[in-house]
């Protein structure tokens, strides 16, 4: 045997024995350390299969259900056997939704409830009282609200009308605020109920381009918190659901910064989660009472912690992408000349 042969052999790995004890080692000192945290998931995956059952014939108000994340939610809740309520300003969206729902009865096995529809402009504050008792009256109680509906922004600070910054805001922010207080008395007056709202990412760090946005979903972000510590001891829920890119129109519906359709599906968003499983994460947050949950890529869980640990690493990440995203769209310009 020659002397590097002898190292081989000594090496570990070619003696099943050395990595043995190895794995031993570790495994004595990691599974008093996993033990605790494998124990509590199976808890929690076994409490929300029991609660999913739980959710037959509950009363869900979902906005913004004609396309994208509200669509799948009302497909994720429907299948659930909920008494789903769908609102948003295209009733013919709707409708087509209504239908797709209908025809899933062929092949649930369960019970189900014919989805009702509601014309619904979240921009139009004065209405919403009175879209709350119309949804209210369906059933004559709401138990979960999902503020869903939404609209993005694809515009710099410099760029665009203050009309779209209100707009952004008045959508994703005051329509949601306003039908929660709608709803928020029947919830305390009844002791029960759950109200979801889906923020983003963009709620937790801001990007370039999207000052609107993200300044909307860090509102929602804040009032939840604090409507939650207001409700928790009244038998209401609140959970915060913030979002990573998904595959949905919402850039296609964004606004530009005069106010136009921006009309592209970005990269980013074509390239996102699917929004069935997005909505089966968030059903399951809802059942599981979860507070605040963040479904994302580890990317954006790393932006999330470098914002508030490493505040000038994250400042001159997006003062790069702000910078990309200038060039881009001057060479488009250019282009389009
Ligand atoms: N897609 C993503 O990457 C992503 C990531 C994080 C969070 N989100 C959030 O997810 C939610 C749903 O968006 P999406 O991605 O599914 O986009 P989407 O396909 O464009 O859907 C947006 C929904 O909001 C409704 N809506 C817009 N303006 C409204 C208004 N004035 N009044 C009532 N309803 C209105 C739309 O319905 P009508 O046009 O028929 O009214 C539509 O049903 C939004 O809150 C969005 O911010 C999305």
């Amino acid at each position: 045997m020659t002397l590097d042969e002898g190292e081989k052999c000594a090496a570990p790995g070619s003696n099943g024995g050395d990595w043995s004890s190895l794995y031993l080692i570790l495994g004595a000192v990691l599974m008093p350390i996993a033990l605790p945290f494998v124990v509590l998931e199976c808890c929690y995956r076994l409490r929300v299969k029991k609660c999913r059952n739980e959710l037959a014939g509950k009363v869900v108000l979902i906005t913004g259900a004609s396309s994208g994340l509200g669509e799948a939610l009302a497909h994720t809740f429907y299948k659930a056997g909920c008494k789903v309520i769908l609102a948003a300003r295209r009733v013919e969206e709707l409708e087509r939704v209504k239908k797709d729902l209908l025809a899933l009865d062929a092949v649930i096995s369960s019970v189900t409830y014919p989805p009702v529809i509601l014309s619904l402009d979240l921009a139009e504050l004065k209405d919403i009282p009175d879209f709350a008792r119309k949804a209210l009256s369906v059933h004559n109680k709401i138990d979960i609200l999902i503020n869903n509906g939404g609209i993005s922004v694809r515009a710099t600070v410099g760029s665009s009308a203050l009309d779209v910054d209100l707009k952004v805001m008045v959508v994703n922010y005051f329509g949601s605020v306003a039908i929660t207080k709608a709803i928020l008395p029947s919830m305390l007056k009844q002791k029960s109920g759950h109200i979801c709202f889906i923020s983003s990412v963009q709620g937790k760090f801001a990007l370039p381009y999207r000052s609107a946005y993200s300044a909307s979903k860090h509102a929602l972000q804040a009032f939840s918190d604090s409507l939650r510590s207001e409700v928790v001891d009244k038998g209401v829920q609140v959970t915060c659901i913030s979002p990573g890119y998904i595959r949905t129109q919402l850039s296609v519906n964004a606004l530009t910064g005069s106010g136009k359709t921006y009309g592209k599906m970005d990269k980013t968003t074509a390239s996102g989660m699917l929004p069935e499983k997005v909505a089966d994460r968030i059903l399951n947050a809802i059942v599981g009472k979860e507070k605040d949950v963040m479904i994302s890529d580890s990317q954006a869980k790393l932006a999330y912690y470098a914002r508030y640990l490493f505040p000038s690493l994250y400042f001159w990440i997006i003062g790069n992408r702000a910078r990309k995203l200038e060039k881009a769209e001057a060479a488009e310009q250019k282009k389009g000349k």
